[in-house]
């Protein structure tokens, strides 16, 4: 037996996933010490320093996990969540992959998102101006979920009045790509599942017959013209993007402002120079992401710190324990939103399934932030919110703030 397969005879520590939930950022603190692996469950491990988590991402002998394995993993039970999960591209690889993410990452260009600018802007303007003045709200609530969901309904040509309907199922069902299943919410979970495909399948056949001057309609003529994919498929994928561009967002920016409201100098910094909330935006999302981790499967042993992962298993990149890597950022226990940040941040992972809607996410986090700092400069935190969950889309609680009456 070689030096390695003996140290590979070393267990990976298991650790309860509800012990690692209840205060995420100080439990990886402390395995990353001395663990570059835990095992979460049957199958299921996590890579939690940057050493490893970042170059996992582009691994030759990981692909990213199959939907039939996922559902398999994960036991998601036969439905329509389980048949969106095994089609949609995300959890697809090689041409599969590619020939589903061209379809919008066309569409989705850096350019043409930030030609959008101006409207998020002025989305943005809008929700701040209708929102209460001299009572509490939640923020979550009353703006951090509309400006995403209203963005996604605008570029896809869904009615903007529909946001709360899709968006409120977005949340039932994104808990199904946790790390660990919740069974007991399945019910709630598949509903959601099965009133999103039949709305977006009934938008997508109306633009069948009665084509518009939308994406939906540019997406079911291309779907028309080449029929690579079969109706459902591209119902599925249409659905992906959704999720994709309304849970993770709307989490991120109400952390984003409660991290800046809980620090009165950094909300007058970026007050007094608006050219600091770009990096903001990325701070925010390093210290408390609103995506934990990315999940992959092994297609031959891999070495992870002193453990060998054997084929065949799924290994989640906890991004959001390596960002907190000291051996990463100096100091990470430290918000500091003039941090110098890597070109690629690492919440939206790397390689051939890097985040679709970045620019998207961020401009409406800066331009959400710009008009809040415009029209309601003096809003308060009442009750800070909390991300819960340490891995793929995490959850975020309420969080009470009150703007000044007459701002
Ligand atoms: C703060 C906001 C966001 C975060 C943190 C985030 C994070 C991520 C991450 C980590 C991945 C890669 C997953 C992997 O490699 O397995 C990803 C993929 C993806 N994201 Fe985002 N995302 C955000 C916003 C958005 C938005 C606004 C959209 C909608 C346009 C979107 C749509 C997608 C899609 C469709 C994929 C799959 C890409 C592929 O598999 O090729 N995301 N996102």
């Amino acid at each position: 037996m070689n030096q390695t397969r003996h140290i590979a005879a070393r267990a990976p520590l298991i650790v309860d996933p509800a012990t690692l939930a209840e205060d995420p950022h100080a439990s990886f603190a402390e395995l990353r010490k001395n663990h570059a692996l835990i095992q979460l469950g049957e199958g299921q491990y996590m890579a939690l320093r940057a050493e490893n988590v970042l170059p996992l991402l582009t691994d030759p002998r990981t692909t990213q996990i199959k939907g039939k394995d996922y559902v398999r993993l994960r036991g998601i039970p036969d439905g329509a969540t389980a048949r969106l999960l095994r089609d949609f591209f995300l959890f697809a690889n090689g041409d599969e992959h590619r020939s589903r993410r061209t379809l919008f990452a066309r569409r989705l260009p850096h350019g043409t998102m930030r030609d959008m600018q101006t409207e998020i802007r002025s989305v943005a303007d809008a929700i701040v101006a209708d929102l209460p003045r001299g009572t509490s709200f939640d923020f979550v609530a009353r703006m951090a979920a509309r400006v995403p969901a209203a963005m996604i309904a605008g570029i896809l040509g869904l009615p903007r009045a529909d946001a709360p309907y899709f968006a409120s199922r977005v949340y039932e069902l994104a808990p199904a790509v946790a790390p660990i299943y919740p069974i007991e919410d399945h019910q709630r979970i598949e509903e959601a599942a099965v009133q999103l495909f039949d709305y977006v399948g009934d938008h997508l056949a109306d633009r069948l017959v009665s084509p518009r001057d939308d994406m939906l309609s540019s997406l079911v003529a291309s779907w028309q013209a080449s029929q690579e994919i079969s109706f459902d498929s591209l119902v599925h994928q249409v659905l992906g993007i959704i999720i994709g561009g309304t849970d993770t967002t709307r989490a991120a920016f109400a952390m984003l402002v409660a991290l800046l409201l809980e620090r009165p100098d950094d909300w007058a910094a970026i007050q007094a120079d608006p050219a600091l909330i770009p990096g903001a935006v990325s701070e925010a999302m390093r210290f408390d992401p609103s995506v934990g981790s990315i999940p992959r499967f092994t297609e031959a042993e891999l070495e992870i710190g002193d453990i060998i992962l054997p084929t065949g298993v799924a290994v989640l990149a906890s991004t959001m324990s390596a960002m907190r890597d000291p051996a990463l950022y100096e100091d990470p226990d430290r918000f500091d939103i003039r941090r110098d940040q890597p070109r690629l941040h690492p919440v939206f992972g790397n390689g051939p399934h890097r985040c679709i809607g970045e620019m998207l996410a961020r401009l409406e986090m800066q331009e959400g932030l710009a008009a809040l700092i415009a029209a309601a400069p003096g809003i308060e935190l009442e009750t800070a919110p909390r991300m819960t969950g340490f891995g793929s889309i995490r959850q975020i609680t309420p969080m009470q703030v009150c703007i000044p009456e007459f701002q």
